[in-house]
């Protein structure tokens, strides 16, 4: 079915001038030298669901160093980066695109990095995730725009199922289990019914995943145009908690992000992340930390949420905006953020918001060279001062640098 299939009017349909001429010139420098090359994955995909198309994925059979300088050289464009495993990227016309040389992959052990062989695009095409990501388009040799669907990815695009290719697929990358579902929810697809058997199956396997490429799977799933359905799966199919066992102690996960949504207008990938670190204890989030091979700013804002959550069980409506200024400030804005979403008790929520939208903000209007000007020594004594006017500010005792000063010369009066 697929052989008769041409997508050349399509491509030059959807792709921007740039891209076209791009796709051009990568067909014309592959024919140059006699190298047949395609257009891969994610690219057709979308092509077919007259979707925007983002990144350009292109495999040649055989040597990809000269494909890239020629087609680099012709362009004006650089060959930013390639390595022993034959993989190339090429900046031209202001885009980044990626070059590889059609393999074969085989894995020795689950989650091991495959073992990779030079193959033709047929290999290529079965050694990837689901059907639906296993489909190339031909530029070079004529005719160019042919489909090559040899896994029915087609059929599965109409269908609306997301399938993996064998029942091995998510133990030789479990990374795959993250992948299906986001994919499952972004285009509005079911997992095929074997697949989700396979991926219940194989929730395991997620062991064998190194903290980096989780974490990086992760991320990709909070920069997701829509994360939350993706994240409601993870949390109901029992991912999150495979990825680290006390997540799934908590059931509520999913209500959790309704109102992460409800409290917060223009959520970010760290309030996603603040949002996951939320139910556990301190030791627990030290053990997601280590698992997902968090950086510093990661690690921070995990352990920013779980102080702030602790820290609202003794905020009351007594504690004043300066108390609770001192406990929130130098922690991270997403945590105070997420805390104060996810709170339960009307007075911390309401204290949490303020800091977070007014009082994290305000500082004296006099700096430490005023009151130095003021007859103050250099020396801890100005930073006392500094904080009891943030004091004043926070309560709403003072409005000017007038009053400031006035606050000044009678605490130096004081005995
Ligand atoms: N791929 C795979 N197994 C993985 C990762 C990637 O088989 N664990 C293959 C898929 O064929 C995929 C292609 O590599 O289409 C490119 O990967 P990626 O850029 O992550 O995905 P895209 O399909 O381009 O999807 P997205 O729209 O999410 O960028």
């Amino acid at each position: 079915m697929s052989d008769s299939v041409n997508l050349k009017a399509k491509l030059e349909a959807h792709l921007s001038p740039d891209q076209v001429t791009l796709l051009r010139e990568a067909a014309s420098a592959a024919r140059s030298l006699s190298r047949p090359l395609y257009l891969v994955g994610g690219v057709v995909r979308d092509l077919l669901m007259d979707q925007p198309i983002q990144d350009i994925d292109l495999v040649v059979e055989g040597d990809v160093t000269l494909l890239a300088r020629t087609l680099a050289e012709n362009l004006s464009g650089d060959v930013v980066a390639h390595s022993q495993f034959n993989t190339a990227k090429v900046d031209i016309l202001g885009q980044s695109i990626d070059i590889v040389t059609a393999r074969h992959e085989t894995y020795r052990r689950p989650g091991a990095l495959p073992t990779v062989k030079p193959g033709d695009i047929q290999d290529d095409l079965r050694r990837r995730d689901f059907t639906i990501n296993a489909m190339a388009v031909r530029l070079s040799p004529e005719p160019s725009g042919k489909l090559l669907d040899p896994l029915d990815g087609r059929r599965d695009l109409s269908a609306k199922l997301v399938r993996v290719l064998h029942p091995g697929s998510f133990r030789d990358d479990a990374t795959r289990i993250l992948r299906a579902l986001r994919y499952e929810q972004r285009l509005h697809f079911r997992l095929e019914q074997d697949t989700a058997v396979l991926l219940r199956r194989d929730l395991s396997m997620l062991d064998t995943i190194g903290g980096h490429r989780l974490r990086r799977e992760l991320a990709l799933t909070f920069h997701e145009r829509e994360p939350r359905p993706i994240l409601a799966r993870l949390a109901h199919l029992g991912v999150l908690g495979s990825l680290h066992p006390p997540l799934a102690r908590n059931r509520d996960m999913e209500s959790m992000l309704a109102r992460l949504h409800h409290g917060i207008p223009r959520l970010q990938l760290l309030h996603y992340l603040a949002w996951l670190a939320y139910p556990l204890r301190p030791a627990e989030a030290e053990g997601l930390i280590a698992r997902l091979a968090m950086p510093k700013r990661w690690a921070a804002v995990v352990r920013d949420t779980v102080s702030t959550r602790h820290f609202a069980t003794e905020l009351t409506s007594s504690a004043s905006p300066a108390a609770v200024y001192r406990r929130l400030s130098g922690l991270s804005l997403e945590a105070v953020q997420v805390a104060a979403a996810l709170e339960t008790n009307g007075a911390a929520r309401e204290s949490m918001t303020r800091y977070a939208e007014e009082w994290r903000k305000v500082r004296p209007l006099l700096t430490g060279q005023d009151i130095v000007k003021l007859g103050v020594a250099q020396g801890p004594q100005v930073g006392e001062l500094l904080d009891l006017l943030l004091e004043a500010r926070l309560k709403g005792g003072t409005t000017t640098r007038a009053e400031e000063r006035a606050l000044v010369r009678q605490r130096l009066e004081e005995p």
